[in-house]
């Protein structure tokens, strides 16, 4: 009973002792689940997606998850993410080791590996040399985790502890030039772990090895489809809804956009949408929204026209933050006064999703320092006195696209890149005016144009114009100029978080540069933005 001693025991009396080593989730209890525990991995939301790549739902819970809560979710097998800190180091996340003893298939990678092997009485050591990047493995294929591999294969590591001592019943199935141990099975029983990142795609039989857990190991079944999604989403939203009112404020993004159709599939004429014009979007979006959801879907759309009242509160405004600020408060101001006309509603409709959630759950502490005030609609549910309707919370990005088109929204609509809810205001640098606005759609518009015929669309996670109030000397025919600016931004990324500056081929950059200035009246000259996020943000402001 080595493992019962140290902090992360939570074991106290002998009734617990008991009631620990029964099996309570039974097999056939279990739901088509993988649950993910965070330690602080960069990789955790990689890991639940790649688990939903093979149609098996996967949810997220800090390391801090309990029992109860795990018994809740019953889920037929359980991942240990990896994180920064060492086991042994001081405030090293814990886990209740009492989960390890439901009989629940359970894989550790890295950090989480090292964890089991610390609780149930193994060894974890620094080791003499760090063990980044690629690794060959030598892997025992007869084992169920690597059934199917190769014999030895690259994988990508990222350790400097390494496991010294197996817990007594374990024994070990690969190992590398470096580490002995680079995974374990507990003899008896469906507990492994892997000193590798399986989730990566550098470890090449990576995704073999995910699926021989998700399925051979823990029997999960492919049940997580969008068809699937849809139906229990409806279910569950006219249950929550009953015959009440629901308000969605509808941007035409992506998001809001799949949030509309599935609730109005589920509620049909109790939700009433929203659509603030305020001035800021980009050339015909209006149009298209009204065309889509009014005239083809036929929902209850209210377009209310606030161009002026944005802009007059825009006026003399210079500051990024302070622009942010005014947009988001004028914003709540609109949205209220249209809603206050929807009578009886009593939900907010809101295209959160996972990641948020993810982001806003406890391991990732307090809230982090302010880069830029987002702008959304967070505080006007309690402001309104509605409770929320969140029909997206359990999906990705991606996942969300797959839904819009199952629920049969346009291509080109599911597949649009994002757009800032502050608009065109942050793509101009300085002073709002209705003049730098109509120079920047129409820049816009040519750079889109431009970026859907040349496949460029598509490959970039977002590619848009920025209007820099900075006049130059030109020279057009035979005239001189003096005008302002216009920056190209184009960057690739998965989530935003992150990015790099899209390596736009030149005939398409000359391109581009052309039909602005030649087309466009105010700009005598095109830049491009060569910067990656970290250290800019995407959009300027
Ligand atoms: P930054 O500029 O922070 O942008 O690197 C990251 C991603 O977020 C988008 N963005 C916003 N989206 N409300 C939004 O809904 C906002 O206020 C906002 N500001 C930035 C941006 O377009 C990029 O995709």
């Amino acid at each position: 009973m080595g493992f019962l001693r140290g902090k992360t025991c939570h074991l106290k009396t002998r009734t617990d002792l008991f009631y620990w080593n029964r099996e309570i989730i039974m097999p056939e209890k279990r739901k088509d689940i993988i649950l993910v525990v965070d330690f602080g991995s960069q990789y955790v939301q990689l890991i639940a997606r790649r688990i939903r790549e093979n149609k098996v739902f996967s949810v997220v819970e800090p390391h801090s998850v309990s029992l109860e809560r795990v018994r809740e979710i019953a889920p037929s097998g359980i991942i240990l993410s990896g994180g920064p800190s060492s086991v042994y180091g001081r405030g090293a996340p814990v886990f209740d080791v009492r989960v390890l003893q439901e009989g629940i298939p359970v894989l550790g990678i890295c950090y989480g590996m090292q964890y089991i092997a610390s609780v149930l009485g193994g060894k974890v050591s620094r080791g003499g040399r760090r063990e980044y990047g690629r690794a060959d493995v030598k892997f025992v294929t007869e084992n169920p985790l690597f059934k199917g591999l190769s014999p030895k294969s690259i994988t990508w590591m990222s350790h400097g502890d390494k496991i010294t001592r197996l817990p007594r019943g374990f024994g070990r199935v690969a190992k590398s030039g470096n580490t002995s141990c680079a995974a374990f099975r507990k003899v008896s029983g469906s507990i492994y772990g892997v000193q590798f990142h399986p989730e990566v795609e550098h470890t090449v039989e990576g995704a073999k090895i995910l699926k021989n857990f998700i399925f051979g190991i823990c029997g999960c079944k492919r049940s997580w489809t969008p068809e699937s999604f849809v139906a229990a989403k409806i279910k569950e939203i006219r249950e929550k809804v009953k015959d009440k009112e629901v308000i969605l404020g509808l941007s035409g993004g992506v998001d809001s956009s799949v949030c509309a159709v599935l609730l109005s599939r589920a509620l049909g004429k109790k939700l009433h949408c929203i659509f603030v014009d305020n001035g800021l979007l980009r050339k015909g979006e209006r149009e298209r929204v009204e065309k889509v959801f009014k005239r083809n879907i036929k929902l209850d759309l209210t377009v209310v026209d606030a161009e002026k009242l944005f802009l007059k509160e825009l006026k003399g405004v210079e500051d990024p933050e302070e622009k942010r600020k005014v947009i988001g408060r004028t914003f709540i101001k609109v949205f209220e006064r249209a809603a206050k006309k929807i009578k009886n509603a009593e939900f907010l409709a809101q295209g959160t999703l996972y990641p948020d959630v993810i982001e806003s759950q406890p391991f990732y502490g307090g809230p982090s320092k302010t880069i830029k005030s987002h702008h959304n609609v967070g505080g006007l549910p309690q402001k309104m006195g509605l409770a929320l309707v969140e029909p997206l919370r359990d999906l990705f990005k991606d996942e969300v696209r797959v839904v819009g088109e199952e629920l049969g929204l346009p291509g080109d609509m599911v597949n649009r890149q994002p757009f800032p809810g502050p608009g065109l205001a942050v793509r101009i640098v300085g002073e709002v005016t209705r003049k730098r606005l109509n120079v920047l759609r129409e820049a816009d518009k040519v750079i889109m144009d431009i970026a859907r015929k040349r496949g460029i669309y598509g490959k970039t996670w977002q590619m848009f114009g920025v209007y820099l109030p900075v006049q130059s000397v030109g020279v057009m025919g035979d005239d001189r100029t003096y005008e302002d600016a216009i920056a190209l931004r184009a960057v690739t990324s998965t989530d935003g978080m992150t990015a790099d500056w899209a390596k736009i081929p030149y005939d398409v950059l000359s391109e581009i540069s052309n039909r602005v200035i030649n087309e466009v009246d105010g700009v005598n000259r095109v830049v491009f933005d060569i910067t990656s996020k970290p250290p800019g943000t995407i959009e300027w402001e």
